[in-house]
Order: C-alpha cells, then sequence, then structure tokens
C-alpha cells in the first residue's frame, strides 16, 4: 500500500485521531503533558517499558514510544486477537476503570489493558504493545505513515 499522508494540525490536546493506512486504522494522539506525566506511572505496571521489541521501528522504542512525545502514532488494532481497544483517557475515577487509572486503552474482547503510550499491561492477553506504523514527519503537524 501507498503511504499516507496525516495533517494533524486541527487536533487539540487530549484528542486523537484515526487514519487509515493498508486497510488498518492508525492513531495520532495529542498527548497532553498530563498524559505524558502519567507513563511515568505505568512504567512499572507494563512489560515492555522501553519498547525493546525488536519489530519496532528504532523510534519508538523509547518510553513514549514516538518521534515527538506530544504525538502517539500507532495501529490501533489490539495485538492479542485483533480487535478495537477504546479510548480510556480520562485519569482517575472519572475514567470508569477505577480511581487510581492513569489514562489508557482498554479491549473489550478480553480485557487487555494498554497506556498512553499503547505499552502492554503485565499478564493481558495481548503479548506485545500496540504497533507503532513506520512513519516520519514531513512537517511540525504533517505525518507522512507507511
Ligand atoms: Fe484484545 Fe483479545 S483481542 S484482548
Amino acid at each position: 500500500g501507498a503511504p499516507v499522508e496525516v495533517d494533524v494540525g486541527k487536533l487539540a490536546p487530549g484528542e486523537m485521531m484515526t487514519a487509515e493506512w493498508r486497510g488498518k486504522p492508525v492513531w495520532v494522539l495529542r498527548r497532553t503533558p498530563e498524559m505524558l506525566a502519567s507513563l511515568e506511572k505505568t512504567d512499572d505496571k507494563v512489560t515492555d517499558p522501553a519498547s525493546e521489541e525488536p519489530q519496532q521501528p528504532d523510534y519508538a522504542k523509547n518510553k513514549h514510544r514516538s518521534i515527538n512525545p506530544e504525538y502517539l502514532v500507532a495501529v490501533g488494532i489490539c495485538t492479542h486477537l485483533g480487535c478495537s481497544p477504546s479510548e480510556k483517557f480520562k485519569i482517575g475515577a472519572e475514567s470508569g476503570m477505577g480511581s487510581d487509572w492513569p489514562g489508557g486503552f482498554f479491549c473489550p474482547c478480553h480485557g487487555s489493558l494498554f497506556d498512553l503510550a499503547g505499552r502492554v499491561y503485565k499478564s493481558m492477553p495481548a503479548p506485545t504493545n500496540l504497533e507503532i506504523p513506520p512513519h516520519q514527519y514531513l512537517a511540525d503537524t504533517t505525518i507522512l505513515v507507511g
């Protein structure tokens, strides 16, 4: 499939949009400073905090799993059996996920939890972090996926 250009210039902090690449949903989440700070709290709860899995692009091998910390670019497909995880961005009790929920994603099929960098929690059915697709920045808010 051809690379896809994604304009993220209209995304407000805390918002997510979905593009399509090779028939897959590609999420772009513009993380607020609070969302980025939540990654400190999930570091010891996730299986692969520095995203060292070999199939990840080099620029995903860090805590925030992105080129620019502000933007998470990830394939929105659960790495277990391919369901669509839901956004659970609200932090704390308001999330409906418990008062210590730091924000992330929840897969309704078998209950896998991911943080706001798509890092999978320990002991979940999903074996790996959400996939980061190959991508690059053509400009500050223009991303080429593929
Ligand atoms: Fe997501 Fe099974 S498909 S937990």
